[in-house]
């Protein structure tokens, strides 16, 4: 059997890694095939828009290259790419896709190869990320939109962007959020917008009650109702009948 060669993203910023990149072009040093290469000005730029984007063209592992901690050129770049890619691989880990499909790696190095080829290796070990069933497929795809949809969400993003200012600096009352404490609001933060994801996505063409809904999902009919009535408020879905005793909803 052929041996199964990854397709990779490399997301690379473009004052280190993707230099780091150019040379190993223009030495004609051994370079892994299928990576793609994206470039960018700064590690700090890499957004759940983009790595979903290219976890939903399926890509098997998505690699973000930035500069070395302390030599962004902007500063703070790479320190918000970690927390980008700490939120991404947690809502990953939550959709049941394998978080160390995505690698973040701060480092201003030539050795650049052995990174792509260290990288490339641990994603042949994880096999491809998409099954080959068609059905499979499409929910896989589900999921990662759900994925993107969730870190999209403005408190999502607010945490992530604050995170260093919330455990490190005191507020007025002389207080910081315990990292412990803060990396488990991040966490339900994102299982309760995955959840709003999955049930928009549900309701997009038809309408289902709040106990369909849950039978679609494999979640508890109680959760799904408390999603619902966030939804509404939100005006995202509407009530729009009902199905016997329960009413049915539908994304506005
Ligand atoms: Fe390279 Fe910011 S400029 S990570």
């Amino acid at each position: 059997m052929a041996k199964f060669e990854p397709n990779v993203v490399a997301i690379a910023c473009d004052w280190c890694s993707l230099q780091a990149g150019d040379f190993v072009g223009i030495t004609r040093l051994f370079f892994p095939k299928k990576v793609s290469f994206v470039r960018v000005p700064c590690s700090g730029t890499v957004s759940p828009e983009l790595l979903s984007e290219a976890f939903l063209k399926l890509s098997d592992g998505v690699l973000v290259m930035g500069c070395a901690t302390g030599s962004c050129n902007y500063l703070t770049g790479n320190f918000q790419a970690e927390r980008v890619a700490k939120a991404f691989r947690e809502a990953l880990s939550q959709i049941g896709v394998e978080p160390n499909r995505l690698e973040l790696h701060l480092e201003s190095d030539t050795e650049i190869t052995v990174v792509y080829e260290a990288f490339v290796e641990r994603i042949r070990k994880l096999g491809p990320l998409a099954p080959k069933d068609q059905l499979k497929r499409r929910q896989l795809k589900e999921l990662l939109e759900s994925c993107r949809d969730a870190l999209l969400n403005p408190d999502i993003r607010w945490l992530v962007a604050r995170e260093w200012t919330l455990v490190t600096r005191e507020n007025v009352f002389g207080e910081t959020v315990d990292p412990a404490e803060y990396d488990r609001t991040l966490r339900e933060r994102i299982t309760e917008e995955l959840l709003m994801a999955r049930i928009k996505q549900q309701v997009a063409a038809d309408p289902l009650s709040a106990r369909e809904i849950a039978e679609r999902l494999g979640r508890s009919p109680r959760d799904v109702f408390g999603a619902l009535v966030e939804l509404r408020k939100r005006a995202a879905v509407t009530m729009v009948e009902a199905a016997g005793r329960d009413p049915r909803y539908l994304a506005a």
